[in-house]
């Protein structure tokens, strides 16, 4: 079970695949040419503000509508000529919970053993086996209709299971779960990948969620891969290590202003942002000039680039629209 972990992941056989995935909805560019390789037993999240075409990319990759052009490979199979092998092998969550609210959280699971064609004995020993493995065994005989968000997330999760699928796409797993339903969301992902060996692919608008899962990450944005790779590369691709400023009125602001040239300036909040990479090389700079010229600041905070940068820079939703692409202008 476990060869799978002991293969470096670049070595390893892609699950999913594709190149110069396009998809439009009339004149509405959804897709415009996206390219993947996710190795098997790996998490990669794809990474999209709203309305980006990460549900598309899912839809395409699991057969349930077709791409205008480009191919996709499915464990080696072709999404398009080969769709009922594909669907054998994966498993679909969707971002909108597919559980039936008027069946028990069991008679869920066990439609989904009929639907995959298990002996009564075999599906009843799968379903309580899932519902243990997901702390559900309680709540089995009663309706989902009473479930909370999250112990419907975590059927939906279940109900996905039940055919054994080698590969998961998982398209927002944990919007609207609480800090702590999140987490036992993740503990089960994870668990999916260690113990089995499955590769997910997940979508999602949590930066933390990529960054604590995934072992790679694209950002999707304008219908393109606008950047990819592991947490850390994505950061070390962007500056947006900052020291931050505070002062105590718009006085003390313009003086500093003058003397920091490249720091962005927030009239409203008051404060100085000076780019930099967050090292204490950088910040002794920044108390350097603060004491040389005499200006007092209220405050001082340090921040070193996270996913959130990443995502913000990347996706321009911090610049201005025409500004889609900052990466290629603000590289080092
Ligand atoms: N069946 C459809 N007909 C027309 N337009 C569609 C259809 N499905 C999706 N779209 C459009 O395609 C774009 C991408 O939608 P998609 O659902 O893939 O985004 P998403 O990244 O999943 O967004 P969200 O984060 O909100 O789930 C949106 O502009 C959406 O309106
Ligand atoms: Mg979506």
């Amino acid at each position: 079970m476990n060869t799978a972990t002991q293969v470096s992941p670049t070595t390893r056989a892609a699950a999913i695949s594709a190149s110069g995935l396009r998809k439009s909805y009339g004149d509405k560019v959804v897709l415009d040419g996206i390219d993947l390789r996710i190795p098997e037993g790996t998490i990669f999240a794809l990474l999209g503000p709203n309305g980006a075409g990460k549900t598309t990319t899912v839809e395409i990759l699991s057969t349930l509508i077709t791409a205008d052009s480009g191919q996709a490979r499915i464990a080696g199979h072709d999404v398009t000529s080969d769709a009922d092998s594909v669907r054998r092998r994966i498993g679909v969550t969707g971002q909108f919970a597919a559980v039936d609210g008027l069946l028990t959280a069991e008679e869920n699971l066990l439609l989904m053993a009929d639907l995959h064609h298990l002996s009564k004995r075999e599906g009843r020993r799968r379903a309580a086996e899932l519902l243990e493995r997901f702390e559900l065994t309680e709540a089995a005989r009663k309706n989902v209709a009473t479930f909370s968000g999250g112990m419907r997330r975590k059927l939906d999760l279940a109900m996905t299971l039940v055919g054994r699928p080698r590969i998961i796409f998982l398209d927002e797993p944990t919007t609207g779960l609480d800090p702590r339903s999140r987490r036992v969301m993740w503990e089960l992902i994870r668990n999916l990948v260690t113990d089995q060996g499955v590769t997910i692919f997940l979508t999602t608008q949590y930066l933390d969620e990529a960054d604590q899962l995934a072992d790679r990450i694209a950002v999707l944005d304008h219908g393109k891969l606008v950047a990819e790779g592991t947490a850390d590369e994505l950061k070390r691709t962007i500056p947006g290590g900052h020291v931050r400023l505070r002062f105590a009125d718009e006085a003390h602001l313009a003086t500093a202003a003058g003397f920091f040239g490249t720091a962005a300036r927030d009239d409203e909040s008051l404060t100085l942002r000076i780019p930099g990479d967050g090292t204490l090389a950088d910040l002794r700079a920044v108390l350097d000039v603060l004491d040389s010229t005499g200006i007092q600041a209220e405050s001082l905070t340090v921040h070193t680039p996270d996913l959130d940068d990443v995502f913000l820079t990347l996706t321009g939703r911090q610049n201005a629209p025409t500004h889609p692409n900052p990466q290629k202008e603000s590289a080092r």
